[in-house]
């Protein structure tokens, strides 16, 4: 399977990456921090080198020693999983559900780090992603002054034309989704071309495309009389390019007004290799700001002038770091349920987000949406995702069978996308 592959190739080779990158990194930490620097930067990659083989050799899964905030969370769940297996043997490495592995790989290596100050807050990731961004800069540039133009006579436009708008931004928004370096292993994943153009040809591989009632719920949430702030939350996926189009189609949102509030959900560690941190978020606008092209100052102005209006609020919470699927959040994290549940949209980026809102589960492909949710309804949502692992739910009949029976990788490819609603909160 899917699962099996990663596991054994992709989980080790991004490990392999990681203390690379630390070991190229040895004479920075020398300099910042003298001999404790190299010291610590040795104790970060034998950990990390025991993480690969214990995960090579299909050793047990241990339990975290290291006293973070969530430590006893995971050590539950890991309780949890060993009671599923009813005394018969450990948790291991290739025994285990794949999502739960592969959170947890990404969460002992914010161990090897956090542990081993002076060191402890250093992202291994940054460098990857802060070159999708840079590499992904032509297109950057076309969306941004695509935005820019369109913002001077969005007060002109008629209803329609904001749909067909909104439309375009959700679509550049799904296929950044793309640009994703845990499924690339860390290798160059960025966007070259100009996001807006191909978006037509595009649309056949949208296999579920609910962006007519993602419409009528803003439109109507804009006219109603009792809402008298309508508030979106965007639980954020990759920085680089994917961030961007994230943030533009935040500011479409907000500028055309069918919003007046985003909160973005960003992630408390590095994760997923390019997962937005807050220090990405503050960087990636950082970047816009200071960029010598005008339409991408201005987008990086405009941002950071939104952030201190509070009109964009960041937020991160540590249980978008555990490896617990969405239906638990009401029980692990209810303070972060009932935040949700002030939203009146919840817009969900990427795969990973897909996974953990169907509990990544091996669903027949007609089961409805609402059903694989499994009463996680905080308030509407809506998946934006390019399918890169073998979940998919809400299907028409035979409309998986069909695209299966030509393209056998249809469902990790990341060719294909999907705009998926579920109304009901
Ligand atoms: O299968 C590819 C993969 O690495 C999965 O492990 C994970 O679901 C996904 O990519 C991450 O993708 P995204 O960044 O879209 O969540
Ligand atoms: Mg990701």
């Amino acid at each position: 399977s899917f699962a099996y592959f990663t596991v054994k190739d992709r989980l080790p080779q991004i490990l392999t990456k990681v203390i690379d990158t630390l070991h190229r990194h040895k004479n920075e930490f020398f300099e910042e921090h003298g001999e404790k620097g190299v010291e610590a930067e040795k104790r970060a990659i034998s950990f990390l080198s025991k993480l690969r083989n214990e995960l090579q050799t299909d050793k047990p899964v241990i339990p975290l020693e290291d006293e973070l905030p969530d430590a006893a969370l995971w050590n539950q769940y890991l309780d949890y999983q060993r009671s599923l297996l009813n005394g018969n043997g450990e948790p291991s490495w290739f025994q285990s559900p794949w999502l739960f592995v592969e959170c947890y790989m990404y969460r002992r290596i914010h161990a090897a780090l956090a542990q081993n100050p002076p060191i402890g807050s250093f992202d291994v990731f940054k460098e990857g992603k802060a070159q999708n961004f840079f590499e992904s800069q032509e297109a950057i540039i076309a969306l941004c002054t695509y935005f820019q133009e369109l913002l001077k006579n969005i007060k002109d436009l008629d209803e329609k034309q904001l749909q067909g708008e909104l439309f375009k931004l959700l679509q550049v928004s799904l296929w950044g989704n793309k640009c994703d370096l845990s499924f690339s292993a860390g290798e160059k994943s960025s966007q070259k071309s100009s996001p807006l153009q191909c978006l037509e040809d595009m649309i056949p591989y949208i296999i579920v495309n609910d962006m007519e009632k993602l419409w009528s719920l803003l439109i109507n949430a804009k006219k109603g009389i009792q809402i008298s702030t309508v508030r979106v939350d965007i639980i954020l996926d990759n920085a680089g390019f994917e961030l961007v189009s994230d943030l533009v189609l935040t500011d479409f949102l907000l500028s055309s007004k069918l919003a007046d509030e985003v909160h973005f959900h960003g992630k408390s560690i590095p994760w997923y290799v390019s997962d937005t941190t807050k220090n990405d978020f503050n960087w990636t606008i950082k970047q816009l700001q200071s960029a010598n092209h005008m339409w991408m100052s201005r987008c990086g102005i405009n941002w950071e002038g939104n952030l201190k209006k509070g009109i964009w609020v960041y937020q991160d919470h540590m249980f978008w770091t555990l490896p617990h699927i969405y239906s638990s959040m009401a029980e692990v994290a209810p303070d972060l349920y009932a935040d949700l549940q002030k939203s009146n949209l919840l817009l969900f980026k990427g795969d990973l987000n897909y996974r953990k809102l169907t509990g990544d589960r091996k669903w027949e492909y007609t089961v409805p949406f609402h059903q694989a949710l499994n009463k996680f309804h905080p308030a509407p949502l809506c998946s934006l995702r390019t399918l890169k692992s073998d979940t998919q739910v809400g299907l028409k009949p035979g409309q998986g069978e069909q695209i299966q029976a030509s393209e056998p990788e249809w469902m990790i490819s990341g060719k294909y996308g999907i705009v998926q609603f579920d109304a009901t909160p």
